[in-house]
């Protein structure tokens, strides 16, 4: 059964959205944006005969009324044959990938994933240059070029694999507890909430079986395989996270890959058997989960502020039937691959109720008007644990509430959202005339007694804010910070950046910032940092009785000549980081004269298995600088071509 009917009146505000089941017939065996199934099943009662026949049907208003009661009959009875079929095809997945129970598998570490073909992959980075981390970005970056930002029947490659590869940095983390866990590189693929991942990480499905159907002919892999000899996956995971949100932020005046760079710091551990990885939140628990994972002082002990902070990252992506069990957008089809704030305006300047997931799962779905997606063509959806940062102790499995706001009071709060260059509230550029009015623009229709949803939100006073009726005053813990963000884009990004750091920075250990600008360090013996067991340098570590004694050093950080001091003639190693950067020797003081034969470079790796740009005593320090022992000042200089 085809019917589509949009209501009549607007100024009555009976206008009814209503659902659609198309035709079954598809081209080629795709399903178009015009035929594409919308099933949703809004848990509250539906209108019924008496209001059927109570309706006028002598006036337009009557006639539409009563159609609405017969059309929300025939959804009642369509929802009630949808089958399985239609739930896969929804999301134009095939049957076999429709699983969303776990299914048990045995643990695989991201490692087995991301393998390092041509070298040892580094378990911890001992050294990353400004340079290194601006070509892992700028190789995903290449990868997202390709796509395009196009969004043409809710399908966006940039959004999926933007969507794929920042779940896969956020989820790694969430498993911090009891100072383990956290950025190293470990993700529970079994988890139904990590399904599907395999497709931006690898694109191998054989060695994870729960690819989706958002395939990559190009993945982090590839990104991986150039810098996985001396990046950490662990590092990596979280610039390529950092990756993806600055090519998808949109904001005018901040600039997050500038900002995440600037404020980067390297030297996370890969873990190895990602033994103690523990469960994600479960998002059908709500705040309860939120807070064993975000706020508890064994875990990542973050305020509600910024457990808010962070979630703003599902503006991004969608969650699939496939893969969780959920199923939609957390935010409207323009923005599914923007970076911003729209999460936030979502969840508070739309009508919410409990519904069923195409996957069989319950969660938030928009009852409101809709006006901008009249034909329920990109199903939106809330889990638990997004709605309860706002509303207090409602959950989608046993709440029968309407979750919205007054529109006065979100526009005091500069919460606006516009749809074709005109504001919207709960779907509609209605003007509501008082709090019956943005009731029914949020929650539909009353139902077949005559009764509207009731609030979620509870009531307060009359504020000057609201036209006619009261306020409505969510007291969810984090409702102020949501406000905010949603008011405020730039304001969400600042505390966004400063979480987002502590989440990735939290239980790595001593972590380093990138350098940027050269810095010399010269020293009596060795560099630190050095494992023994290079061959190269056995006869060395011998010599020292398998130490490698630092001695006195030296840091010169800048351009320019640096006079040796006290360590002058006694210089045995060097190392020079920073991008771009040289160091010529000489030795006289005031570098004067001719410099020793080459520079040391800070790109050039001097012997394999140690970091670019360190010289030490066993290849020779004498055949780069002309001398050992000898030098006395040292000009640094920087210059990049690329
Ligand atoms: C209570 C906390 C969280 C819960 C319960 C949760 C749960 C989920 C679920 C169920 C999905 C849908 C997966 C699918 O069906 O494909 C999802 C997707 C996603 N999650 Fe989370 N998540 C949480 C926190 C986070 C955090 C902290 C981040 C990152 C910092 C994050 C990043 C994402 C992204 C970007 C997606 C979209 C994925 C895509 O489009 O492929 N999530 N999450």
């Amino acid at each position: 059964m085809s019917v589509s009917f949009k209501g009549v009146t607007e100024n009555t505000h009976r206008a009814v959205i209503r659902t659609v089941k198309p035709e079954t017939s598809s081209h080629n065996g795709m399903i178009t944006k015009t035929q594409r199934p919308v099933v949703r099943k809004v848990v509250r009662p539906v209108g019924g005969l008496a209001e059927y026949e109570a309706s006028d049907q002598t006036t337009l208003d009557g006639v539409a009324v009563a159609l609405h009661v017969l059309e929300k009959r025939m959804d009642l009875l369509e929802d009630q044959n949808i089958t399985k079929a239609d739930h896969v095809a929804h999301f134009a997945r095939t049957p076999q990938a429709y699983d969303p129970v776990p299914s048990p598998s045995p643990h695989i570490s991201l490692q087995q994933v991301m393998t390092c073909s041509q070298h040892t992959a580094v378990e911890k980075t001992i050294y990353m240059s400004c340079d290194q981390y601006e070509s892992i970005v700028d190789e995903i970056r290449a990868i997202m070029t390709e796509f395009g930002n196009t969004v043409t029947n809710n399908h966006s490659k940039l959004a999926d694999f933007a969507g794929c590869t920042l779940r896969a940095a956020g989820h790694d983390f969430m498993d911090f507890r009891d100072n383990a866990g956290g950025s190293d590189g470990c993700l529970r693929f079994e988890d139904p909430d990590n399904k599907g991942l395999i497709n931006c990480l690898n694109g191998n499905s054989t060695v994870v079986t729960d690819a989706d159907t958002d395939s990559f002919n190009k993945s982090l892999h590839s990104v991986y395989q150039n810098h996985c000899g001396v990046v950490s996956l662990a590092d990596f995971i979280v610039i390529a996270g950092e990756a993806v949100m600055g090519f998808t932020e949109v904001s005018a005046t901040v600039d997050l890959k500038e900002d995440f760079k600037a404020s980067f710091r390297y030297g996370r551990t890969t873990s190895a058997t990602c033994a103690n990885n523990v469960a994600l939140p479960n998002p059908a628990n709500g705040c309860a989960d939120n807070e064993q994972t975000f706020l508890a002082s064994n875990a990542l002990h973050l305020s509600w502020r910024e457990t808010a902070a962070l979630m703003g990252v599902h503006t991004i992506g969608k969650a699939s039937p496939e893969n969780s069990g959920f199923s939609g957008w957390w935010q409207d089809e323009q923005n599914v691959a923007r970076f911003n704030n729209n999460y936030y305006i979502s969840i508070v300047n739309h009508g919410w109720g409990p519904e069923d997931s195409v996957g069989g799962k319950k969660q938030w779905g928009r009852i409101d008007f809709r006006h901008d997606d009249p034909n329920s063509l990109h199903p939106e959806m809330m889990l638990n644990t997004d709605m309860c940062l706002v509303y207090t102790n409602v959950t989608a499995e046993l709440s029968n509430c309407c979750a919205w706001e007054r529109l006065g009071d979100l526009q005091h709060m500069n919460i606006t959202e516009t749809y074709e260059n005109k504001s919207i509230f709960c779907g509609s550029t209605d003007n509501p005339a008082d709090f019956a009015a943005e009731q029914l623009m949020c929650c539909g229709p009353p139902d077949l007694y005559g009764v509207s949803m009731g609030a979620c939100a509870h009531e307060g006073s009359a504020t000057s804010y609201v036209t006619g009726g009261a306020s409505l005053v969510p007291q969810g813990p984090a409702t102020d910070a949501v406000h905010a963000f949603a008011g405020n884009e730039d304001l969400w990004l600042g505390e966004f950046k400063a979480v987002w750091k502590l989440a990735t920075e939290k239980g790595a250990g001593t972590l380093t910032a990138l350098q940027c600008e050269c810095q010399v360090t010269v020293y009596e013996h060795w560099p630190e940092g050095i494992p023994s067991g290079l061959s190269d340098l056995a006869a060395a570590e011998q010599a020292w009785g398998g130490r490698f004694p630092t001695g006195a050093k030296k840091v010169l950080t800048g351009i320019g000549n640096h006079s040796l001091g006290t360590l002058s003639n006694l210089t045995s190693s060097v190392k020079i980081q920073g991008d771009c950067c040289k160091a010529y020797a000489y030795t006289t003081a005031d570098c004067s004269g001719a410099p020793a034969d080459h520079p040391i470079e800070s790109e050039v790796q001097y012997l394999n298995g140690l970091p670019l740009g360190v010289v030490t005593p066993a290849t020779g320090l004498a055949s780069v600088w002309g001398c050992n022992d000898c030098a006395q000042c040292v000009k640094v200089t920087q210059q990049c071509t690329r």
